[in-house]
């Protein structure tokens, strides 16, 4: 018999409607993933009745947990008043106010509806605005499921070829091999190779894409110097910077930019601007934003998109802003400094071969003791693999829900009490798997 029949019963109805039994491969688990029930905080309870804290946090998305008070009346508010029309809403308006006063680095803003569809419009309007067509993106970063923006995010040891001049490896079986060579691709944190590469390509590079903290390179923080390096690049060979603070906005008042002396041309965002709701966005440049501008004689970028700038997700995603400013941001980012050095002596006390990364509010739990600083030494095997799923088993079944990539994502709505909590338990499941390293 089943400890969970009824997410059985479910999943069993699942898998005769939907691939594998989901719509996003986020939530893949085997047996099945877990199904939600409710949310509320930093909580989150599933339909067997097991509540976990919840470190997901829909993928960052969330950050101000579940059914944060505020935010839902604000949404509330709005959903009385009608959820979409064929019309601009002062909704729109004033949350674009509100983040181009924020950021540094925006004039002007178009919202969207997904991070993705914010790279693919940084993508495009980095091309129309210097008529040039290939992008650069470091190896293994994650920026959406865009065909050009996907290159080389998942390449193996026997895929990823010479350091000096990684492959252009696809995602998606039978990507066009024209999508491929419009990429160029180059290490993470290892400037020398970086500008040999890119200046191999730079009269047909339209755009460097970059990520401070990227999520699938293991939430490593970009070293300091290849950012401003690599942004002094650009500048130097008229190719536009773009931040990707899809997740990375959080890191502090005007998002992981502000970390750097550095002026993106064009930011891609997404996640906690929506307030949980679908989002994306595009900011930037006065000069560079204007190719998007319908009121030029000649449009550069025609761009729509039948739910951007809905005004539901306006006023949960200007809200979820407005909330989530000084000691808000500093208290979560401690809260996560503190974690990391918890789980830093829990290594210790257990005596593992493991180590944490991480920066701002996101973290990541690696089965090895060596701290890595690039996305080849932080690939996984598959016995490493093993053992994170065990970790992430172990701690849901101890009242912590973990990304499946054994990331941890803090929101507003957690205390150092919940911080401590998943300490002791991460503890205890070094302890319990101590024997399963060798
Ligand atoms: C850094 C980064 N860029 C882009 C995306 C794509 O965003 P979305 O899933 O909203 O399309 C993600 C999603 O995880 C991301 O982490």
């Amino acid at each position: 018999m089943s400890q969970t029949p009824k997410s059985e019963k479910l999943f069993n109805r699942a898998i005769k409607v939907l691939p594998g039994g989901i719509s996003r491969n986020a939530i893949f688990r085997k047996p099945y993933p877990f199904y939600a029930a409710h949310g509320k905080g930093c909580y989150i309870t599933d339909i067997e009745g097991v509540k976990r804290i919840d470190f997901a946090n829909n993928m960052a998305s969330l950050i101000h947990g579940h059914c944060n008070e505020a935010l839902n009346d604000a949404i509330k508010s709005q959903l009385d008043k009608g959820i979409a029309f064929t019309m601009g809403t002062e909704a729109e308006i004033e949350f674009a106010e509100y983040m181009t006063e924020r950021f540094t680095s925006f004039d002007k803003i178009r919202f969207v509806n997904s991070g993705t569809e914010a790279i693919m419009a940084a993508i495009r309007a980095s091309r129309a605005y210097t008529g040039k067509v290939k992008i650069a993106k470091a190896e293994g970063a994650y920026h959406g499921a865009y065909d050009y923006a996907e290159v080389s995010e998942n390449s193996k040891p026997d895929n990823w070829g010479d350091i000096e001049a990684p492959n252009n490896n696809p995602v998606v079986f039978n990507t066009p091999k024209s999508a491929l060579d419009e990429v160029v691709i180059f290490p993470f944190n290892d400037i020398e190779r970086a500008i040999n590469i890119l200046d191999r390509h730079a009269k047909d590079l339209a755009c460097i894409i970059l990520d401070a903290i990227p999520h699938r390179i293991g939430f490593i923080p970009a070293q300091k110097h290849y950012m401003e390096t690599l942004a002094k690049w650009a500048k130097n060979n008229s190719v536009l910077l773009v931040f990707d603070e899809v997740i990375t906005l959080r890191a502090d008042l005007g998002g992981a930019q502000s970390w750097f002396n550095v002026k993106p041309d064009l930011t891609a965002m997404g996640k906690m601007i929506g307030g949980g709701f679908p989002v994306g966005a595009l900011a930037g440049s006065n000069e560079v934003m204007q190719v998007l501008n319908p009121l030029s004689d000649k449009v550069l970028f025609p761009h729509s998109g039948t739910f951007s700038a809905n005004p539901m997700t306006m006023v949960a995603g200007h809200k979820a802003m407005q909330l989530f400013e000084g000691q808000e941001i500093t208290k979560l980012n401690n809260l996560a400094d503190r974690m990391r050095q918890q789980i830093n002596e829990a290594i210790s006390i257990a005596d593992v071969p493991v180590c944490v990364t991480g920066a701002a509010s996101v973290s990541k739990i690696h089965m090895m003791a060596e701290t890595p600083t690039s996305y080849r030494d932080h690939f996984k095997t598959k016995k490493m693999k093993q053992l994170e799923n065990r970790l992430i088993e172990y701690m849901a079944a101890n009242g912590v829900l973990m990304v499946g990539t054994c990331s941890l994502i803090l929101s507003t709505a957690m205390e150092t009490k919940e911080i401590d909590r998943f300490s002791e338990t991460f503890l205890n499941a070094m302890r319990d798997m101590k024997d399963e390293f060798v």
